[in-house]
């Protein structure tokens, strides 16, 4: 029989197994704890720290997506200092990031009173949009960085590894080996990425084509003839002379 632990969310008793996160914990009892990067079927990293919690005794907030839960724990999902953390990081990432397609993100801003301008001399990230094939475009003015898409591509389902980090701190960017274009990586277009993306950072090309006003034929022809081209480059290289 595995062990049982008992601990103690915003003044409630929950039983939950060994090896349960404080978030697990939560959703039995009921108690709302928000998420950014964390997925279901994605490995949890703990990078976003919008779900941090206090834990009596401890110095830090404890992200609940990753933190396993201890007999005896004291919890509070929604203290002062919890809200006033949950705040700050919206305005942060509002101040750096274009969330206007991330409708989960916009209502947290609302439910924590976020200023949306309290950091007027933040440099927002604005790269360019990536169109380097005909299945999905890459925003990566609006990636809020959760990693959700490097995890897929990776051990949580594809094991095809055509992503990962680039850069360090403000340039820190998601981005093929060397930055090559997407059809020279070791993509296959399964779409997983796409599938997981919270903000909208990653689109069907479609769905891209549409929104600027194209019409379905125009967007057959212009994805198709992407298509042609790739497959000319393709036998260019297969048979250079
Ligand atoms: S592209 Fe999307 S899924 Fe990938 S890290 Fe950025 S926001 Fe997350
Ligand atoms: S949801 Fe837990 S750190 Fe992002």
């Amino acid at each position: 029989m595995s062990e049982t632990i008992r601990l103690t969310i915003d003044q409630q008793t929950v039983e939950v197994p060994a090896g349960s996160t404080i978030l697990q914990a939560a959703q039995q009892a009921g108690i709302q704890i928000p998420t950014i990067c964390y997925h279901d079927h994605c490995t949890a990293n703990g990078l976003c720290r919008i779900c941090g919690v206090e834990v009596e005794g401890t110095r830090t907030l404890q992200p609940a997506c990753v933190v396993q839960v201890r007999d005896g724990m004291v919890i509070h999902t929604r203290s002062e200092r919890v809200i006033r953390s949950r705040r700050t990081i919206l305005e942060m990432l509002a101040s750096s990031v274009d969330l206007s397609e991330s409708p989960e993100i916009q209502a947290m801003i609302q439910e924590y009173s976020s200023d949306l301008y309290r950091f007027p001399d933040a440099e927002a990230r604005r790269p360019t949009v990536i169109d380097d094939n005909p299945m999905y475009i890459r925003d990566y003015a609006k990636c809020i960085l959760c990693w959700r898409c490097v995890q897929v591509c990776a051990e949580d389902a594809q094991y095809t590894y055509a992503i990962n980090f680039s850069g360090r701190g403000y340039e820190t960017q998601i981005s093929t080996f060397y930055e090559i274009p997407m059809p020279e990586s070791t993509c296959v277009f399964c779409g997983q990425c796409v599938g997981v993306c919270p903000t909208g950072a990653l689109k069907p090309k479609r769905q891209w084509l549409l929104e600027m006003g194209y019409s379905p034929d125009e967007i057959m022809s212009l994805t198709r003839s992407q298509r042609q081209r790739r497959k000319r480059r393709e036998e260019i290289s297969a048979n250079p002379s």
